[in-house]
């Protein structure tokens, strides 16, 4: 549950925040004491101590609804971790308070009205035992205000959607607000069984389980054995059910500093999130846990005869069968799917299973769907009596058939999605929803009668060569149009596999069946093209050598390990298209492509200026220290060099091309291959001579491609004086103190040389000859990041960086060496 891993400089930063926090405003009162109120019209919330947690009113979006909720202060937009009256909302801006009685409770009033929307409603021997206090773990407590400690009512034992550190989380579900905007009680919700059995379900209308975390198995769930990682942030204990229900989890960040900035929360979409806020900012949050992490195994998230949409696209993710129409448009217009659609013209009235006229009901043919769950009935019958069955039974909505038998639905169908490789439904329609073919034939008789006498010749020659043609064509059409009421830009989605498939149909049709054209860069064995699906997004798609020699397994393992990797330094995979003997790989596509055609072009060069040069290895630098640190896996790229780095329409650098990328454990320092692949020039020397490769691998990369920018000339193919490379060009000018000179000449003399220095020191820090010599990602960041602490000498770097062992030839493309039954994945690189 918890695997982002804590590394000091992130300390740092959250220390910087909470110190910046607490000296820049002033503390508010922690507690409201009996008598006293908190108004909405006056603004005013409690703080809790350290200024962690606020508790106010608050309006959700437009609603205008106000709610009674707690917060933490530092993060824009608000998000409520606890609300009081989620179900019964006040509405009057002018008179909503929140009181302390005489009598001891906590009470939520409106206006006049003595009738309270909220309240504690408890029983007190007296008048003026009590006080509210917001603690500093988000936790709102009324307690005895002699003692300060007996608690009588706690927040944390009455949740919302959230679960905070510290709260304990048993058989109380956490349930997901109805939208984005309504707070209410919504469809989805998460607590411990309450039969004993000692695991989490995720489920739909308290009836429907879709994600469990599996059974504890005395030192983590068994389907979450990332609760056992010792580099998880968070320490969990769980303590089991001993009377069926008694059972909690509760847990704590192992770095106090995390404490105030984690939660985990049931999302009104059914997802079960842990988040902390990391990095950059206030407001930049950081999912790092997502269950289920795909919006499809979310039961019935589109609702009844909603179709969840592929892509799972996070602006629309549900569309009605055909036949149907939203519940709500208000809902809808809130991605609030739960009330589904509902058709739009009634069935026949069918009584005992017999119509009432003669005209029945058809079915319409639905293709490449996901079944809806709770078949009625499994019938071992032939596709005629499944229809049959279907038709004489007046409940049954849908039929399904393959060789093993019939299915019939009866009631509303739930959780379909439509996919590539899916099978095909068959739905029940009202007759008047039939576009009568009959009617349809007689316009196109019309129009023949008057077409023909005019263009009878053109026409047969039009009907003589493209009748074939058009027939499959009409036919592709209709039985993809005629299912819902738009197109698919992506008509595929692997069955078993989390990652999204694109046809060969859509991406020939994309890139203008792969125009030379649409060619993005020249040369190589993989040509990248650009292309444009339907719905107007752009994408790049790389067309994979077939020589590579990588299994289909593989490749769609690697694809969909690379679809988990979101950082915005780290270009973001669409999917993947396995059709026709090829294997392509569908990317955003990058407004500027990459970074040699900038960095080595005469005239494109200029365009980089050092700020954005700083801005680009800056930008690296955080993409290879997310692949290294901060993803769910530890991730060694291999092949780091500026054509695989692509920039977007802002310059901002992203990573990409995985084909050599390697997984390793947290605890491995180097693994070895026998088959080597990377490229030339950008290649460690203890990789290129032995096979060595570790994270330190990535860093020498790393320093030749600062060096590179810095100076604009290739490490490679650098015939300049009696300098074999770019690095010993660089260190004989380092060591002369003319580092300057190396600066690249076309775009002006930079107004800080020393940060270039800078940039200089740390690329040669990374490319010293021995890996334990070389900085870590961490260390490289902190070191680009505090300017003026000061960095250590570097060593001389070697020169030779495998002649021994690579050929000379493919100085400018990757190279592989090494057995072919080598478990590597490796692919030939050339943009
Ligand atoms: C209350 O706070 C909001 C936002 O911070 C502000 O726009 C509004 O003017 C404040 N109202 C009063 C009465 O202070
Ligand atoms: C409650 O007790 C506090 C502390 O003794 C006192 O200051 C306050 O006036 C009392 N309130 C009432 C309403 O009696
Ligand atoms: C509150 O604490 C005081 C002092 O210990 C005690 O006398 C009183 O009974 C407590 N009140 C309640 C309601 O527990
Ligand atoms: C949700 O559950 C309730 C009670 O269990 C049931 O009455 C209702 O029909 C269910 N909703 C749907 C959409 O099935
Ligand atoms: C985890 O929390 C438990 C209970 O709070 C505590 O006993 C234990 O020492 C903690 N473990 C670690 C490694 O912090
Ligand atoms: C038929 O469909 C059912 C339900 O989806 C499935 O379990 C079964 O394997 C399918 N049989 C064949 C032959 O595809």
């Amino acid at each position: 549950m918890g695997t982002t891993k804590t590394k000091p400089w992130l300390l740092f930063v959250l220390l910087l925040i909470l110190s910046c926090y607490r000296a820049c405003f002033s503390i508010a009162g922690n507690t409201l004491s009996a008598g006293q109120s908190l108004s909405f019209s006056k603004n005013e919330t409690i703080l809790s101590k350290g200024g962690t947690f606020e508790l106010g009113f608050f309006t959700p979006g437009s609603s205008g609804k106000i709610y009674l909720g707690i917060w933490h202060k530092w993060f824009a937009p608000k998000e409520a971790v606890w609300i009081a009256n989620r179900e019964n909302p006040l509405s009057d801006p002018s008179s909503s308070r929140l009181d302390l009685s005489e009598d001891g409770n906590l009470l939520l009033f409106e206006g006049s009205s003595k009738i309270p929307f909220w309240s504690t409603n408890l029983t007190f021997p007296g008048s003026n035992i009590t006080e509210a206090v917001l603690r500093d773990d988000g936790n709102f407590v009324l307690r005895n205000r002699s003692t300060r400690s007996s608690v009588f009512w706690e927040s944390f034992d009455h949740p919302t959607d959230t679960w905070l550190p510290g709260a304990k989380h048993g058989v109380d579900k956490l349930i997901s607000w109805k939208n984005s905007e309504d707070p209410a009680p919504g469809v989805f919700s998460m607590g411990l069984d309450p039969n004993g059995s000692n695991q989490y379900f995720l489920e739909w209308n308290s009836s429907q389980i879709y994600y469990s975390t599996g059974v504890w198995n005395g030192k983590y769930f068994s389907l979450v054995p990332e609760m056992n990682r010792s580099d998880s942030i968070f320490n969990f204990t769980f303590v089991p059910s001993k009377n069926g229900s008694d059972g909690y989890l509760t847990y704590s960040p192992r770095h106090p500093y995390l404490f105030a900035l984690s939660k985990y929360r049931v999302d009104y979409r059914g997802q079960w999130r842990g988040q902390v806020w990391l990095q950059s900012g206030p407001s930049e949050r950081s999912s790092f846990w997502i269950a289920p992490k795909n919006l499809s195994n979310v039961f019935a998230l589109c609702g009844a005869f909603g179709v969840l949409q592929y892509p799972e696209d996070n602006s629309t993710p549900c569309q009605c069968l055909k036949g149907f129409e939203p519940f709500s448009m208000n809902y809808t217009r809130l991605n609030d799917w739960r009330g589904g659609c509902v058709r739009k013209s009634p069935l026949q009235k069918c009584e005992n299973n017999t119509y009432a006229n003669g005209k029945k009901d058809w079915f319409l043919k639905i293709s490449n769907m996901r079944l809806p769950a709770y078949s009625k009935a499994y019938l071992a019958v032939d596709a005629s009596r499944c229809k049959l069955a279907c038709m004489e039974n007046c409940s049954c909505t849908a039929y399904a058939y393959n060789r093993s038998g019939c299915m019939i639905w009866e009631g509303a169908l739930f959780s379909l999605q439509q996919r590539g490789t899916g099978q095909d439904i068959y739905l029940r329609l009202a007759a008047h929803e039939y576009l009568d073919p009959r009617t349809k034939g007689k316009k196109w008789k019309v129009w023949v009668a008057v077409l023909v006498p005019a263009t009878g010749l053109i026409l047969s020659l039009v009907i003589c060569f493209s009748t074939k043609r058009k027939l499959k064509y009409i036919g592709e059409k209709a039985s993809s149009n005629n299912i819902l009421s738009f197109d698919f830009d992506i008509e595929l989605h692997a069955k078993d596999v989390e990652l999204p498939l694109f046809s060969y149909e859509s991406i020939s049709a994309a890139t203008n069946k792969f125009s030379t054209l649409n060619k993005l860069g020249e040369g190589g064995f993989e040509p990248v093209y650009k292309g444009k699906l339907l719905r107007g997004r752009e994408i790049a798609v790389k067309m994979l050598s077939k020589k590579s020699g990588q299994g289909i397994e593989e490749f769609k393992n690697e694809t969909i390990l690379i679809a988990k990797l979101q950082h915005r330094n780290l270009v973001r995979i669409l999917g993947c298209c396995i059709e026709r003997n090829e294997k392509m790989l569908i990317y955003e596509y990058m407004l500027n492509q990459s970074l040699d055609l900038y960095l080595f072009d005469q005239t494109k060069k200029n365009m980089l200026d050092w700020g954005t040069r700083i801005h680009i290895i800056e930008g690296i630098a955080q993409g290879i220290l997310y692949l290294h640190q901060y993803s769910r896996l530890r991730i060694i790229h291999r092949d780091l060099k500026p054509s695989n780095i692509l920039l977007d329409s802002e310059m901002n650098p992203k990573i990409s091309d995985f084909g050599m990328a390697r997984i390793v454990g947290d605890n491995e320092t180097a693994t070895n291959t026998r088959r080597i692949v990377g490229t030339y020039g950008y290649m460690s020397p203890e990789y290129a001579m032995d096979g060595l490769y570790s994270i330190k691998s990535d860093v020498f990369s790393f320093g030749v491609l600062v060096l590179e920018i810095v100076s604009g000339r290739k490490n490679t193919g650098f015939y300049n004086s009696e300098s074999l490379n770019l690095l010993r060009y660089a260190w004989e000018l380092w060591i002369d103190d003319r580092s300057l000179e190396l600066m690249e000449p076309t775009i002006g003399y930079p107004s800080s040389t020393s940060v270039l220095l800078r940039f200089i020191n740390i690329g040669f820090l990374c490319v010293q000859e021995r890996p334990t010599d070389r900085p870590t990602m961490p260390d490289v960041v902190s070191m680009i990041s505090n300017e003026h602490a000061p960095l250590p000498t570097p060593k001389q770097p070697t020169f030779t960086i495998g002649r021994n062992v690579i050929d000379t030839n493919s100085t400018n493309d990757s190279v592989e060496k090494g057995s072919k039954n080598s478990v590597t994945i490796s692919t030939m690189e050339a943009r």
